[in-house]
């Protein structure tokens, strides 16, 4: 007799032969509560059925997934629980998505600490993670860009969650098609932190992707991770120099994204955030947090911005007084307005081999709270992605 765990139950097999494997079990024992071992043994109609069943549990009209959700604020990743629920059903303007990969932000670990309440109150239990890529595979009626098989890459709606999980619905308006041959871990990371260095570079600092325009001198702060990586390379696609901050260990993985000079963060240089070669910015994107307007203000050109992608306390004063003061040195504070098209712009440059995600790490959903770990460290290289 073959025994085995998994998730929601346990399963006997009596026989010996090919047991189904673990990775379909947690079917099988929400579709079978049942003790199995007290049927007689299969047979390899029974067994290829069970498979069948396994691998569709909507045809058994359970339909059930893996999900990763906690159950209050707090917690970290030890609050992480791997559970069994319902695969959600998208309503008229949404599609559902049988997800490829997923990636993490710290808007996802900072929404669990609270750090972003009364802003952003959640329903317990919650599935985090907004960033999904995948396939359709079914459409709300309403839906007129996609049908089931489509490539997809979308931002799951935040407010109630659901990226952490096999399956998950977004809405029409805030996905973008893939072509099959580009890997949904390459467009994973796209829709919260390329649609935020695409907005500051695009919009907030008027970058004109195609190179026309009046050259600029950018400075990237952070420029290693989820946000800055992009950026860089956004920001080269421009007519821009681009000063690049990172320790030191990412210096030369930053060059080779573009950037013409970069800094390590943690020398004199690197903290006064001077170009080496002299140059005062026209803007900076800053994706590092705790640097006061006083570092900045000396580097800046006589009209240069600040582009603040995690605006505190302080920096929400500076853009006040700044804005009261009519002063020509800006701080602009930015939030993340997520588009369709803008996000289909960024999968597009994906295909073309103008924008490339770097990525960290990849975690299977079973090892989710090793990589919301390691989100929370706040060192990662690029983008942190799961794998159903
Ligand atoms: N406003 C919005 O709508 C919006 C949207 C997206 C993100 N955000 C915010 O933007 C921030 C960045 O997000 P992210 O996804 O890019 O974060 P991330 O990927 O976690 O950033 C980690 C990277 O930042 C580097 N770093 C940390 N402090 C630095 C410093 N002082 N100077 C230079 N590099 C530094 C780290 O390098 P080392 O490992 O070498 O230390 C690491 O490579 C977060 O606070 C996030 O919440 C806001």
């Amino acid at each position: 007799m073959h025994t085995g765990s998994c998730r929601g139950g346990s399963f006997h097999f009596v026989g010996g032969q090919n047991p189904v494997p673990p990775s379909q079990c947690r079917y099988l024992a929400s579709c079978y509560p049942l003790n199995v071992s007290s049927f007689p043994p299969p047979t390899h109609l029974t067994l290829l059925l069970l498979n069948t069943f396994a691998r569709f549990p909507i045809l058994m009209g359970k339909n059930l997934m893996h999900a990763v959700q906690y159950h209050s604020y707090g917690g970290g990743p030890a609050a992480l629980k791997h559970v069994e629920v319902p695969i959600p059903t998208p309503s008229k303007d949404e599609v559902l998505i049988k997800l490829e990969a997923a990636s993490v932000n710290p808007f996802d670990w900072k929404v669990q600490k609270r750090m972003l309440w009364p802003l952003f109150p959640l329903k317990f239990p919650y599935i985090p993670c907004s960033d999904v890529a995948g396939e359709v595979v079914e459409v709300g009626q309403g839906v007129k860009k996609f049908k089931p098989g489509d490539k997809v890459v979308g931002l799951v709606n935040p407010f109630y969650g659901g990226g952490l999980a096999e399956f998950a619905v977004v809405k029409e308006s805030t996905a973008a098609s893939r072509a099959p041959e580009i890997p949904a871990s390459q467009c994973a990371g796209l829709p919260v932190a390329a649609q935020t260095a695409f907005q500051a570079v695009t919009q907030s600092i008027g970058i004109k992707l195609n190179g026309s325009g009046e050259r600029k001198n950018i400075l990237i702060t952070a420029a290693s991770g989820g946000v800055g990586h992009y950026a860089v390379q956004l920001a080269k696609l421009g007519n821009t120099h681009v000063t690049a901050t990172c320790g030191a260990r990412n210096i030369e993985l930053v060059k080779s994204l573009g950037a013409d000079e970069v800094i390590d963060y943690k020398t004199p240089l690197g903290a006064a955030l001077k170009s080496p070669s002299g140059k005062k910015y026209d803007a900076v994107i800053h994706c590092a947090t705790g640097i006061p307007w006083g570092t900045f203000e000396p580097n800046l050109s006589s009209n240069g911005k600040v582009v603040d992608i995690t605006p505190g306390t302080s920096a929400m004063m500076t853009f006040a007084l700044k804005k009261l003061t009519f002063s020509r040195k800006q701080l602009v504070p930015l939030l993340l307005i997520p588009k369709g098209k803008n996000l289909q712009i960024l999968v597009n440059l994906v295909k073309e081999g103008k924008l490339k995600t770097v990525i960290d790490s990849i975690y299977p959903l079973s090892k989710a709270e090793d990589g919301w770990a390691k989100s929370i460290d706040g060192h990662a290289t690029g983008k942190i992605i799961f794998e159903p």
